[in-house]
């Protein structure tokens, strides 16, 4: 797709040149937004059939221009766009899925994915089975004739625990049951799933791509053209789409992405150093720690670490969990992540884990690191740890 081969470069110099094309800017450095839903079509020849691009809903040159830096940075051989993170998580799921079907589902999925499983895949008829993020190979003594993806989530994004891939997709590739990751946390630059073998790679564009909190926005990447048309096909079938605005935001974003990644990588590895000394803290989950669950997977299969980790308190007073969160300068509580400002949020994690019960000694906090200087943001963590004593 990409017209200059980019292959041979690094993820920095991919997503400065990446989907910029000299013809579809009008010598512009950046793509033109179209504002469109009807395209005119001057031929009566043109209206029908597959060949040619008839409605804006297929995407315009923006929606091209974006496709190609993910395909650059990630690699793949197709993009679907979605409205939302979540719409990307849940087109491959309906993309593979059959009548009476089941799909393997790690345990420790982003909640509203789960949410969808329990939901509209069950009205479906569709059975969702949850695994141990853990699980490795034994996956294969889940898959049935029934199974009709694996869906995978690597590291969780509440807890941390790095998946074996490699092994998960020998075994699914067994079978011939296809694999999905939602990969988000790397950002498509610090894990490669295509790599591996993976069949689908999620990114929740509106976190890292989009990198400022001001869009929303999903990317389903896909391995092989055969599989990228299947999904291409289900979203059409359901209508999604994206608009221009938010696709040229989102193309914005990742020309910076590199840059605020490996300052957001570095500030995240020092708090979390910080956060690991402190008397508070009982465990800090950051898949470049050692004791992070499925660490040495991260370091046999990761370039990197993002921003996001999560921490859990020893056994504390709800109460003055509270007092220690809404009192915070720097930072601010919010649903997010990946973008330039530091969030904080709590999790309560017991009613959304069923194959292996999550056992924690006190309140699991969940930190996105952003642009601040991270001298600021240890300081605000501190006057957090005094407001918790009751300071
Ligand atoms: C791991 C993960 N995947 C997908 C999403 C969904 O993204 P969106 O908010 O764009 O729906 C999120 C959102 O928080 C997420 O954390």
């Amino acid at each position: 797709m990409t017209k200059k081969d980019l292959s041979g470069f690094r993820p920095e110099t991919k997503l400065a040149l990446a989907g910029r094309d000299h013809d579809r800017s009008e010598g512009a450095v950046n793509p033109a937004v179209h504002r469109a839903s009807t395209l005119i079509i001057p031929e009566v020849e043109g209206l029908y059939g597959d060949a040619k691009r008839t409605y804006a809903l297929d995407g315009m040159a923006i929606h091209e221009a974006l496709k190609e830096a993910l395909i650059a940075v990630e690699g793949g051989a197709g993009v679907t766009l979605s409205s939302s993170g979540l719409m990307a998580c849940v087109l491959p799921i309906l993309a593979f899925a059959r009548d009476k079907a089941e799909v393997l589902m790690v345990d420790s999925v982003y909640g509203p994915t789960r949410r969808f499983a329990g939901r509209m895949l069950k009205r479906l008829g569709i059975k969702t089975r949850y695994y141990d993020p853990m699980i490795g190979a034994g996956i294969g003594d889940l898959i049935t004739e029934k199974t009709c993806a694996v869906f995978m989530e690597s590291p969780g994004s509440l807890t941390f625990e790095v998946q074996d891939v490699p092994a998960i997709v020998a075994a699914a590739q067994a079978r011939e049951v296809p694999t999905i990751i939602d990969n988000t946390w790397s950002a498509g630059v610090y894990f490669k799933p295509f790599e591996h073998g993976v069949d689908v790679s999620i990114q929740a564009l509106t976190k890292y791509q989009a990198g400022h909190s001001d869009l929303l926005m999903g990317a389903t990447l896909s391995r092989t053209h055969e599989t990228a048309e299947k999904i291409r096909w289900a979203a059409k079938e359901m209508g999604v789409g994206t608009g221009p605005d938010d696709a040229y935001l989102a193309l914005r974003g990742m020309r910076t992405m590199a840059a605020r990644l490996a300052q957001q990588s570095a500030s995240a590895l020092r708090i979390a150093e910080w956060l690991k000394a402190r008397p508070e803290v009982a465990r800090v989950l950051h898949p470049a720690f050692a004791d992070c669950p499925g660490h040495a997977n991260w370091k046999r299969d990761f370039s990197g670490a993002s921003g996001l980790f999560a921490f859990v308190l020893r056994a504390v007073d709800e109460k003055a969990v509270t007092r220690m969160l809404e009192g915070y300068c720097v930072m601010a509580m919010g649903f997010s992540w990946g973008g330039f400002e530091s969030l904080i949020t709590p999790s309560d994690l017991s009613l959304q884990r069923t194959a292996v019960p999550w056992r924690a000694e006190g309140p699991l906090i969940r930190l996105s690191v952003g642009l601040e200087h991270p001298d600021d943001l240890i300081g605000d963590l501190e006057a957090g740890f005094g407001r918790l004593a009751g300071a």
